[in-house]
């Protein structure tokens, strides 16, 4: 079959190592287990090959592949051209597969950057996360804002012309002006892509426990707003696309990955935690090491659960999905994918939140500034 015909696929790698555990997240990654690593890869490879023989794959192409985490950088050049070369195998690899590895600032030295460009791996993901020292500490990164910038640096020369930084505002005692300079600064570095993120209290974390006794106390909403719009404002006036609610690109430069997610391509994920949509279907991995360790090498299916959507959540997750993205919901691809139009569906709710918060552009409702703000509201409460 021509690969014109075949639809696109995404695979995602989880490699759940870090050297130390941040304080505010809450994906599954655990620190002071790099000894494991070499076994890690193994099972995920295992893991990867009973897969794809289970599926039928044939009338897929592969789009994108992410080395996710955790901190794939932790790897090895040998371990990551391992799990491509297994990737390679079984799909037909060309220069327009995108391929992103997250690498922790401060720890990828350039020869591993050059090792990993040199592979095949085309974007590189930096968790820059804020250029304040203190703010840095605060969050328990290892790195300084300097070795930010010494890592870029090193990837650029290692001839990754495609980079995104993670950036986090709204951390406690952060000012806005603060995060406007760190913004300005990773701007003049020129990444092709930037994510920006509001700081989350997730349940589980060191964050959640001291802010839930009081030793820390959270920025109020409207700073938080204040730091998102202004961010965005100075991120489009650069020339960054805000895309996405949390992500702007150079025009063409678009995380592909992401926006499979975000727009319903299936997608194969491995790892612990690791979650997967193929043909309607949701399934997902157990969440500890161990427990995936212990799985794979014993045959036993690493599978936690699974469930075959309904419409109603295939029309929840679409929602969510698109009213974030800066194209926001075509009517007519609505209509085609749920034979109903959005009107007679959400019509009702839909009122309440139109001009203010949602207007309707070239056929596609789209989030407005105040819209932006209230987007996971929104979405739950047109699926009512
Ligand atoms: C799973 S992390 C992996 C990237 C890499 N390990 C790193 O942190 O440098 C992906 C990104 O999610 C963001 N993130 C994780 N938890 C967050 C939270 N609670 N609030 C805001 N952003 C968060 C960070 O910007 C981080 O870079
Ligand atoms: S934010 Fe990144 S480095 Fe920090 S614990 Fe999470 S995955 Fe690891």
């Amino acid at each position: 079959m021509n690969s014109t015909k075949k639809r696109p696929l995404s695979l995602y790698f989880h490699i759940p190592f870090c050297k130390v555990k941040c304080v505010y997240c809450d994906f599954y990654s655990i620190p002071k287990r790099e000894a494991t690593i070499p076994g890690f890869v193994s099972a995920i490879l295992a893991e990867f090959d009973q897969k794809c023989e289970s599926l039928d794959l044939s009338n897929h192409f592969l789009d994108t592949i992410f080395i996710g985490g955790g901190t794939p950088s932790l790897l090895s050049p040998g371990q990551v051209e391992t799990l491509l070369n297994a990737v390679y195998k079984r799909f037909a690899i060309s220069d327009s597969v995108e391929i992103t590895l997250e690498a922790n600032p401060g720890e990828a030295p350039s020869d591993k950057l050059k090792a990993f460009r040199h592979l095949g791996v085309n974007r590189l993901s930096m968790g820059v996360q804020s250029l304040q020292s203190n703010l840095l500490k605060f969050v328990s990164r290892i790195h300084s804002p300097h070795q930010a910038l010494e890592t870029f640096l090193a990837a650029r020369k290692a001839g990754f012309d495609n980079i995104n930084t993670d950036l986090i505002f709204a951390i406690p005692a952060q000012s806005k002006s603060q995060w406007l300079e760190d913004l300005r600064e990773v701007i003049r570095w020129q990444p092709e892509h930037i994510s920006a993120y509001s700081l989350t209290v997730e349940e589980g974390t060191a964050l959640h426990r001291w802010v839930a006794h009081r030793t820390v106390e959270m920025l109020p909403e409207i700073d938080d707003a204040g730091m998102y719009l202004d961010g965005r404002a100075l991120l489009a006036a650069e020339g960054y696309e805000p895309y996405e609610i949390s992500n702007y690109s150079r025009p063409g430069f678009a995380c592909r990955h992401n926006l499979n997610y975000w727009t319903q391509v299936p997608y194969l994920s491995f790892g612990p935690s690791a979650h997967s949509y193929f043909q309607n279907q949701r399934w997902w991995n157990v969440r500890s090491l161990d427990g995936y360790l212990h799985r794979l090498t014993n045959t036993l299916p690493v599978q936690a659960g699974s469930e075959v959507l309904t419409k109603d959540q295939r029309v929840s997750e679409y929602i969510f999905t698109r009213l974030r993205l800066s194209n926001g919901i075509s009517r007519r691809d609505y209509q085609a994918r749920f034979e109903v139009t959005f009107e007679e569906r959400h019509g009702k709710r839909l009122a309440k939140w139109l001009q203010k918060h949602i207007v309707c552009v070239d056929d596609h409702y789209r989030l407005t500034n105040a819209g932006l703000l209230l987007a996971d509201d929104i979405a739950a409460d047109l699926m009512v």
